[in-house]
């Protein structure tokens, strides 16, 4: 649930980014995107708060939210695992990969993010790094010529990393 405090926090950070590109609706894309990294994804109330402060009508900042595949309406994980799933990291063993990480994070096609909000699971086209096949991207890293267990170990140790560092913020 998003407590009041949270909304306040949230449209001052819309507001920044409104700012920085000064109100102008024809910079939505960029707008949209800055939201984006702030919040990882998309929420309702920002896009309507974005709407309202650049003058235009909700469903035009809906549309552009929905139609390029970079934007999210659905809350993501902190990290994003990707998939390349091109043809050469198909040959490689992206399936094979794709069902440790879904089996690994008890996620699935339709609920791709885990519950505790830390990662979501992609499948994604290439990304033009084949000599590296099988691919992932984690968090925007780079990870090559992977396998089902490095996998598993890379997913443990942010899982660890972040149960260090959610204690040392208590
Ligand atoms: S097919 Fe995976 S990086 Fe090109």
């Amino acid at each position: 649930m998003t407590t009041q405090a949270q909304k306040e926090r949230s449209f001052s950070d819309v507001k920044d980014i409104l700012e920085r590109y000064d109100y102008n609706p024809s910079n939505v894309i960029p707008i949209l995107q800055a939201a984006q990294d702030q919040y990882r994804y998309l929420p309702e109330d920002v896009m309507l708060y974005i709407s309202t402060a650049l003058g235009i009508p909700p469903a035009r900042v809906y549309g552009v939210a929905t139609f390029y595949s970079q934007f999210s309406t659905e809350p993501k994980g902190k990290y994003v695992i990707q998939i390349c799933d091109g043809t050469a990291c198909h040959v490689d063993g992206s399936v094979p990969l794709n069902h440790a990480a879904e089996e690994h994070l008890g996620v699935d096609e339709d609920n791709p993010t885990t519950d505790d909000m830390l990662f979501t699971l992609e499948r994604v086209a290439c990304l033009g790094a084949c000599s590296m096949a099988p691919l992932i991207l984690v968090g925007g890293e780079f990870y090559g010529h992977m396998n089902p267990e490095k996998l598993r170990e890379l997913v443990d140790e942010i899982r660890s990393r972040e149960g260090r560092n959610r204690d040392a913020e208590h």
